[in-house]
């Protein structure tokens, strides 16, 4: 069996550590932060490009989804299913980047909060979490642009990869080298946050969960690590912040 996989695996993964290692996190192994993005970037991307093309109705966490090409979907990241698990949304309950609108459905369907609105900068994106409001009788609305009222409780999912957008398809994932986009929308969200309101975000090993929690500090709030889940390429958390 070793001997096998010895022929198998290249050179620089030979010898009984490497093979502990990259079996228990294989995204040691796929090279540097940035390399590791633009693989993630092009796996979004090929995924958004392909399987609109042949599937556009989806099932998740027992809601049905029209996801149509050019909005992000749930299905092909962890993202939003480790937000939607730590999710307690209370009192007004604002979303922030609402894409399919599948966390603000979840929300508006499971929980009793006053009102559930959320905002996307594609107008493909808010038609279509209209069209599944609707679908799964969920009592949520959704704009387009960024998020306007004040709020007891905010979601965002953010563009979190530190590459470029190179087009709006990239602009579902890519929070540019700088972060620009996704320090943009927290300083945004935590602005239109109540004092002891929570704003639920995440972010991923490729952000910097340190990075991220610093920039939540900067915009009042108290950050904590709330879950945390591997994929190959990174790790993705959930981090919830409490402004005082
Ligand atoms: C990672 S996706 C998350 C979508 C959805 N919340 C989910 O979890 O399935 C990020 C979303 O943010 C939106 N977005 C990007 N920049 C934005 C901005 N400046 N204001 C509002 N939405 C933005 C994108 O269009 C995309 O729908």
């Amino acid at each position: 069996m070793c001997t096998k996989l010895k022929i198998d695996l290249p050179v620089c993964l030979r010898g009984s550590n490497h093979y502990v290692k990259v079996f228990r996190d294989p995204s040691k192994f796929i090279g540097s932060v940035v390399k590791r993005a633009e693989i993630a970037r092009w796996l979004l991307r090929i995924t958004h490009k392909v399987v609109p093309r042949v599937r556009t109705c989806f099932k998740f966490c027992d809601m049905s989804l029209y996801i149509p090409y050019s909005v992000f979907n749930p299905v092909f990241t962890c993202s939003t299913g480790l937000l939607i698990k730590n999710l307690d949304p209370r009192g007004v309950v604002v979303e922030a980047g609402s894409g399919s609108g599948v966390i603000s459905i979840y929300a508006a369907l499971n929980f009793n909060p006053e009102m559930v609105l959320g905002y996307d900068i594609n107008p493909v994106a808010v038609a279509a979490s209209r069209l599944n409001a609707k679908m799964n009788n969920a009592n949520a609305n959704f704009r387009l642009g960024s998020p306007r009222i004040k709020a007891d409780y905010i979601i965002v999912n953010p563009p979190y990869l530190p590459v470029e957008p190179l087009d709006d398809l990239d602009l579902n994932w890519c929070g540019g080298s700088d972060l620009r986009i996704l320090r943009k929308m927290l300083k945004h969200a935590s602005k239109l946050l109540r004092y002891g309101g929570e704003l639920l975000t995440t972010t991923s090993s490729l952000t910097g969960v340190d990075f991220t929690a610093s920039i939540m500090r900067r915009c009042g709030l108290d950050p904590e690590v709330s879950d945390s889940r591997p994929t190959p390429l990174d790790r993705v958390y959930v981090i919830r912040g409490i402004k005082f």
